[in-house]
């Protein structure tokens, strides 16, 4: 899909069939305006209607902003692909201050997504869609730098889309490194790509212990960007890529089993978020920290009942090889506060618990931490961002229940209740002192696939985190 943003009456659109955006009658084509009213189209519930004659398709907006218009726009759009348009064009001819090309735009592209890599017979159609407005000057150089950035995110949603939707088979942690090195050559970021001989030097056991029973090798990835001007302060990500978890030996049901491509959701939302911020000039440097592993079982599985040790010495009970996320990412999180030095905030972001879609539903991601200054932030950007997220509070109950009988913590604790609050207190353990105020664990395991299409998200991959994160570093600025 190709989108373009025109102003009113600039150019000649030649459009296959043409979408009217109102609120109500004012502007609206004199003869077309007596069909709308003889049918009270503004006030009934009903949200379009064609009319054939002059080839557009009225749409009863309530607002021109916000997750309503997305939605209703996506709805439209993925109606009208069926049809094989070719050129559509979006007409606003309302003028009103509260026009959100943002949320035009992405109701548009997020809505339009189609996966077809394993479809033998391609569907989808090549489409021009151009969306006109009516604005002065001044606001016009406003809307376009709001359509460019959001063109911007919205194209890194849709490659994470890609990423989570491509199965096990075809994306490896050897798939993600390569995708790591081409995202940082197109956006001039430095990459380091370090195999199991440097997690065996730089004694990250846990996370190693965890790939040991694929036949692809772990990958550590590490992307670096560097806004050109000074940087402004210091965001670390850090990413669960764990492209496939069967559970390894303590082995998941079939049922549990066939979505777990989508384990590579969190390290994924990273390279999303890494692919954008060149183009989008953020006065931010990210490090973007990945632990590419595939979790399997064989004669050299790690165990239930093994302990291992991260790299930050700390010892862990494996009383589940299922909870993997969190030892993959106990050694990332240790890497990452070695390496860097005056962190302003640090976030991991991973499916890490089925318990999280237990407690809060498919739809919202889980935002764990020790600040709640940090946790109001990400809400502030989940409110603009559109996606939601829900705290999961800590207390000094659930703290203890991880410790171990033998070694130092464990990374299952049974039917204690509140799993998804232990695998983030499990994570506290790698968070050095100084950054404990700095950190927020996020918890994508719901909102990064779709089980079932909703709002603008077709099945499967949503390409959740991209765009809160990058909400959350744009807000910094401000
Ligand atoms: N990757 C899963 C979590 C998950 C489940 C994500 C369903 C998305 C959908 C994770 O590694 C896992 O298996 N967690 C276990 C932890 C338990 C063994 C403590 C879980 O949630 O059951
Ligand atoms: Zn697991
Ligand atoms: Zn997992």
């Amino acid at each position: 899909m190709n989108i373009k943003l025109i102003k009113q009456n600039e150019k000649k659109i030649e459009e296959d069939i043409e979408i009217v955006l109102i609120k109500n009658l004012k502007k609206v084509d004199k003869k077309d305006k007596e069909v709308l009213k003889s049918i009270d189209f503004t006030k009934t519930s009903k949200k379009t209607f064609l009319l054939l004659a002059s080839k557009k398709l009225y749409v009863h907006c309530r607002i021109f902003k916000g997750e309503e218009l997305k939605v209703l726009l996506s709805n439209i759009i993925r109606e009208l692909k069926q049809y094989k348009f070719k050129s559509i064009k979006i007409a606003l001819v309302q003028e009103n201050k509260e026009l959100s090309i943002k949320d035009i735009c992405e109701g548009l592209i997020l809505g339009s997504y189609v996966y077809e890599r394993y479809k033998t017979k391609k569907t989808n159609v090549k489409c021009n869609i151009f969306i006109d407005i009516k604005a002065s000057k001044k606001e016009l150089k406003r809307l376009e730098l709001e359509f460019k950035n959001t063109r911007i995110i919205t194209s890194s949603v849709n490659m994470v889309r890609d990423i989570v939707n491509t199965t096990a088979e075809d994306y490896t942690p050897e798939t993600m490194s390569e995708d790591a090195r081409k995202i940082a050559k197109e956006n001039d970021l430095t990459c380091k790509i370090y195999g199991e001989d440097y997690l065996q030097e730089n004694n990250m056991h846990t996370m190693l212990a965890v790939g040991r029973a694929s036949r692809h090798e772990s990958k550590l990835i590490h992307l670096h960007y560097k806004p050109k001007s000074k940087a402004l302060g210091k965001v670390i990500l850090v990413g669960k890529g764990l492209t496939y978890d069967s559970g390894g030996l303590s082995l998941k049901p079939t049922s549990g089993m066939i979505n777990m491509k989508l384990d590579k959701g969190g390290g994924s939302a990273v390279l999303g978020v890494m692919n954008s911020l060149r183009e989008l000039n953020y006065p931010y440097e990210v490090h973007g920290i990945i632990g590419a592993v595939e979790n399997m079982i064989g004669g050299d599985a790690f165990k239930p009942g093994d302990v291992l040790y991260a790299k930050n010495k700390v010892s862990i009970e494996v009383r589940n090889t299922d909870a993997e996320g969190r030892l993959v990412l106990a050694d990332c999180l240790c890497y990452a506060q070695d390496e860097i030095k005056d962190i302003d905030y640090i976030f991991d972001v991973a499916t890490l618990t089925g318990a999280c879609i237990t407690a809060l539903g498919t739809y919202s991601t889980g935002i764990m931490g020790h600040s709640d200054k940090l946790k109001n932030k990400m809400r502030k950007a989940s409110f603009n961002s559109g996606e939601l997220v829900a705290e999961l509070p800590f207390n000094s109950y659930l703290k203890p229940i991880i410790n171990s009988k033998i070694a130092d913590i464990s990374n299952s604790t049974g039917s204690a209740g509140g799993a998804s609050i232990l695998a983030a207190l499990f994570l506290d353990r790698f968070i050095k002192e100084e950054n404990k105020n700095k950190w927020l664990h996020l918890d994508i395991a719901g909102p990064s696939y779709a089980e079932s299409p909703w709002g603008y998200n077709s099945y499967g991959a949503t390409g959740a985190g991209v765009r809160l994160i990058l909400e959350f570093i744009n807000n910094l600025k401000k």
